[in-house]
């Protein structure tokens, strides 16, 4: 396979960004968890993944998400925001709001339907990415440019929704590895012949270690991830949240798919101009790396941090049960060269070969109505 060559300013970024990696390997006596390399590959400052200027989203960049395939998309999460906003103070919160096209896509929407929040906020790390989400509003939706924020850090209290696509997947993780001695080891980074490779340790995280003794089958070889980092954010929000509802869109899997025994490498991936990588430490900070959401640890750690937990079912029940055909049909289908692109990305949204399976939908509640649109057929908070 070839893939297509970075441009010189990129290579250097990407070499750069490797260096402060060796760096931190140095200062670490020769070690570092595979969650501190993720991070730094992806939020390292002026040099990750999210962090640089690389155009990440798109068909000229690495992945395309679903707000950027059509409208259609936040329209139908709008419906369900409509029914929640009234009973919360009327404001929303987008973490990892991407290129800003579900923000502006959204307000435009519930302005449509007669709510637009208050105050939209927005929580990035990524200080490009919130320059492109302040142009795409600006462009989208001036007249709602003023209700938008973005907040360097988490307030302390919240009353409202508090969203994110794909921003789970995005969190670094750490990898385990049972050896063929059967004992459980952290998977981390080290340099070896002047490149990062793994290197196996025994896990000194106790929280890790128990984790890993109930996740990680008895099987020699086999490789998976435990995010903390998605249970620590989950916790976090919980205690943010005064009123109002979380509601996070990503792939993943129950526990009991997500470490089956045939998942025997685990789920992390790396995403380069449209490609899946296999190899973690491809270009450092120019290539997106990813791990499924194992969805029934953010399920626990949202009920363990008291929200209700309102449902989780698949992307295409949810957007379904919400209203996302009643959207197509107000689009007139004789006008082919406007809905011939809309009804091929909901098929796609919808399909359970592209991303109506993989991808699910997961909502908490904390001083809300439980009955929601979106979770009214096909929860399947059983199999969590
Ligand atoms: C795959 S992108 C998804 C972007 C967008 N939501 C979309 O659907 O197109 C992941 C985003 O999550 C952000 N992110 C990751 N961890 C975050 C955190 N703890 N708080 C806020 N944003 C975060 C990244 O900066 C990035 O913008």
């Amino acid at each position: 396979m070839t893939l297509p060559e970075p441009s010189a300013d990129a290579l250097a970024t990407s070499h750069a960004l490797a260096q402060a990696i060796a760096n931190d390997i140095a200062a670490a006596d020769g070690w570092i968890s595979f969650a501190h390399y993720m991070q730094q590959a992806l939020y390292a400052p002026g040099l990750g993944y999210y962090a640089a200027g690389s155009r990440k989203f798109g068909a000229d960049g690495d992945f395309v998400t679903a707000p950027e395939m059509t409208p259609l998309f936040a329209q139908t999460v709008a419906r369900q925001l409509a029914e929640l906003l009234p009973q919360t103070a009327g404001q929303i919160m987008e973490f990892g709001a991407g290129t800003g096209r579900l923000a502006a896509d959204l307000l435009l929407a519930l302005d449509a339907l007669g709510c637009a929040p208050q105050r939209y906020c927005i929580v990035d790390l990524s200080p490009d990415l919130i320059e492109r989400q302040r142009a795409t509003i600006a462009e989208r939706a001036p007249q709602l440019l003023s209700r938008v924020e973005w907040l360097p850090a988490l307030p302390e209290r919240f009353d409202g929704i508090m969203l994110g696509n794909e921003v789970l997947d995005a969190m670094p993780c750490e990898l385990v590895i049972r050896g063929d001695d059967g004992q459980l080891r952290q998977r981390g980074v080290t340099i070896r012949d002047g490149a990062f490779c793994f290197d196996d340790r025994d896990i000194s995280d106790p929280t890790l270690a128990a984790l890993a003794a109930t996740l990680i089958p008895d099987i020699p070889g086999y490789v998976s991830e435990i995010s903390l980092a998605n249970r620590a954010f989950i916790h976090t929000l919980a205690g943010v949240l005064q009123r109002g509802a979380i509601l996070q869109l990503d792939y993943g899997l129950p526990e009991r798919e997500f470490y089956h025994p045939q998942r025997h490498m685990g789920t992390l991936i790396g995403h380069y101009r449209h490609h899946t990588i296999q190899d973690p430490f491809y270009l450092p900070g120019l290539m997106d790396l990813t791990s499924h959401v194992d969805f029934s640890a953010v399920a626990q750690a949202g009920i363990d941090a008291g929200l209700d937990l309102i449902g989780y079912l698949s992307q295409a029940q949810f957007l379904i049960n919400a209203g996302i055909t009643e959207e197509l049909a107000r689009h007139d289908p004789d006008d082919i060269a406007r809905y011939l692109p809309m009804s091929t990305a909901v098929q796609k949204l919808l399909s359970p070969a592209e991303m109506g399976e993989l991808f699910k939908v997961i909502a908490f509640g904390k001083g809300v109505d439980i009955d929601w649109c979106g979770f009214r057929h096909g929860d399947r908070c059983h199999a969590l």
